[in-house]
């Protein structure tokens, strides 16, 4: 990503942040409801208490209270470009690993969690027509051991100028080039997307 991309989400968050506070708001949700759906899905590729989990774009680090309060508790790390919702998720989880920056940042080795899921960090327009976001989903997989969930908006219903937005069966085809075993899921919320990607089953042959 361009400097002046990196800045101007920092800046729109810094912006958020001062406004709305800790608040979904804050993160350009609407609500805590359609949050916590896209928690969800991500959730529903299979992660179990106790999952190691990476959340790429974590924002407040939500994610995190949420699997505990559906009763599935995670070893949580969680990754972030922007310096002031990081600095307000540590305030609130001080015992959370948490790192500034874009994913590559942080320096992660291969395979080092179960799950890295991401929800809303690819919403920003890039104008690089998907690009940036294949390969965020190219690294994401280097890094987990079962697979990876992420959010997308929906390109066929929404378009809106500083919003990335993404044709659902594009970026599963893309994906099935990572691994075969990539599944489409939608029809959660209007305007919105989910694609698993699994790693394949170890000790298992052809
Ligand atoms: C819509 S918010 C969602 C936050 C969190 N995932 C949640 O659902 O509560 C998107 C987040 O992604 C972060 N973000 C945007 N682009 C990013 C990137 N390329 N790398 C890391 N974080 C990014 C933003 O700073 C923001 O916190």
């Amino acid at each position: 990503m361009h400097e002046l991309q990196r800045k101007r989400i920092i800046e729109r968050h810094r912006d958020s942040l001062k406004r709305h506070g800790y608040h979904p708001h804050a993160l350009y949700w609407s609500g805590r409801e359609v949050q916590e759906i896209r928690f969800r899905v991500l959730a529903d590729i299979g992660i179990a208490a106790g999952a190691s989990v990476l959340d790429v774009g974590c924002g407040f680090a939500d994610f995190n209270d949420w699997t505990a309060r559906a009763g599935r508790p995670v070893r949580y790390t969680g990754i972030d470009l922007s310096p002031d919702l990081i600095a307000m998720a540590r305030e609130r989880h001080p015992e959370l690993p948490l790192y500034i920056g874009e994913l590559a940042d942080g320096g992660f080795e291969p395979a080092s969690f179960d799950w890295v899921v991401l929800s809303g960090a690819l919403n920003e327009q890039l104008h690089d027509g998907g690009a940036y976001a294949h390969r965020m989903f190219l690294q994401m997989y280097a890094l987990c051991r079962s697979g990876v969930a992420f959010n997308l908006l929906d390109g066929r219903s929404l378009q809106i100028h500083d919003l990335q937005s993404l044709i659902p069966e594009e970026e599963l085809a893309f994906c099935r080039s990572i691994t075969p075993r990539s599944k489409l899921v939608q029809g959660y919320l209007a305007n919105d997307f989910t694609i698993y990607l699994y790693r394949e089953p170890t000790g298992q042959s052809i």
